[in-house]
């Protein structure tokens, strides 16, 4: 047994951060922000928590459905950014929205949306669940370095969700983790034990960015391939690609080398920045609204990040 995507919802912080507003605060500019990266605002949290804005973006996906929160018999959240660690997104959202069901989080960076997203397919899949919530939410401005012009400039606030059902269109989907911290991670500094003798560094997003872009590229490039093959299917054959809003020169180099034209990729990093595991359900949300999709079409979502972690599906509209 298979899901389908009954509805999504996105919502994404009120206010707006440009790059001329990171210019008066680090050594950086507006041009090398928009060619490098491709950001051109991101929207930052100033009083709601991951858990706050999945709320928001939950509630937004369950009136897409059109089921109520006392339908729903899991929800699966994916964060690395939460105000706490305990009670974790899922389990503040069960509380907020009035869900009763089982909830949890899975912490696979910004990938983590499609790893909660292929945890719940496969709970559908087990039988006796009948509607599922999958969240991707972050307030990743708690965890960068204001001071750092390297990771500061990319990231951004917000939240994603789907509402999902037992259905035959998740397709296929992949799944791939090579534990490693050189490219890209984040400490939690030392705690608070007094017997703990290792040092750990300092909470931050500490990333090689060559590094980490050069594996984003052959992930998205490898991932798309071996979902295509999974399902004996092209890369051409996709009507969308919705990949992690890291860096647009990341999906523009991906396009190349998968040999798709940019247009089939959904791109919004100008407006939001990255949004960690909350990119790929912000980017579905935009793209199952905007009225584009047609019955058939066959989705693409693609993700990479800290683990080192990537993972891709297919969604068949
Ligand atoms: O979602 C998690 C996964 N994350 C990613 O996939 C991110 C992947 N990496 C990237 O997107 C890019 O590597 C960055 C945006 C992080 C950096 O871009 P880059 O083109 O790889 O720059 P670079 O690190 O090679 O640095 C080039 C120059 C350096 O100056 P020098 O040494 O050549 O004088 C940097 O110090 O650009 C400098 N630089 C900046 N200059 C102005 C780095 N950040 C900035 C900045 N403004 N914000």
């Amino acid at each position: 047994m298979s899901i389908q995507v009954l509805g999504t919802g996105a919502y994404l912080p009120e206010k707006i951060v440009t790059n001329d507003d990171l210019a008066q605060m680090v050594d950086t500019s507006d041009e090398w922000i928009r060619q490098r990266v491709g950001v051109v605002e991101r929207r930052i949290s100033v009083n709601e928590s991951a858990a706050d804005m999945a709320v928001k973006a939950a509630q937004r996906a369950l009136e897409a459905a059109g089921i109520t929160a006392d339908q729903l018999e899991l929800i699966v959240a994916a964060t690395v950014s939460n105000d706490e660690i305990c009670p974790g997104v899922g389990a503040q959202v069960q509380a907020a929205i009035g869900a009763s069901c089982p909830a949890f989080d899975v912490n696979s960076a910004c990938s983590g949306f499609l790893f909660a997203l292929d945890t719940a397919a496969a709970f559908i899949a087990r039988g006796g669940i009948r509607y599922a919530l999958v969240l991707g939410a972050e307030r990743i401005s708690r965890i960068l370095d204001w001071t750092d012009r390297s990771t500061c400039i990319i990231f951004g606030d917000g939240a994603g969700a789907f509402v999902i059902a037992p259905g035959e269109n998740y397709l296929t989907s992949h799944l791939f983790t090579k534990g490693s911290r050189e490219e890209l991670y984040i400490p939690m500094d030392k705690g608070n034990s007094p017997f703990y003798e290792k040092e750990v560094a300092p909470l931050a997003v500490h990333m090689s960015g060559q590094a980490t872009f050069k594996f984003a590229v052959r992930r998205i490039v490898d991932d798309i391939n071996i979902v295509c093959d999974q399902i004996g299917i092209k890369p051409a054959d996709l009507s969308y690609i919705v990949p992690h809003q890291a860096n647009v020169r990341i999906i523009d180099f991906a396009a190349k080398k998968l040999g798709l034209p940019a247009e089939k990729f959904v791109v919004n990093i100008d407006k939001y920045g990255n949004t960690s595991s909350a990119s790929v359900a912000i980017s579905f949300d935009e793209l199952a609204r905007s009225g584009k999709l047609k019955k058939g079409d066959l989705i693409a979502m693609v993700a990479f990040g800290g683990g080192l972690s990537s993972a891709a599906c297919i969604i068949k509209w």
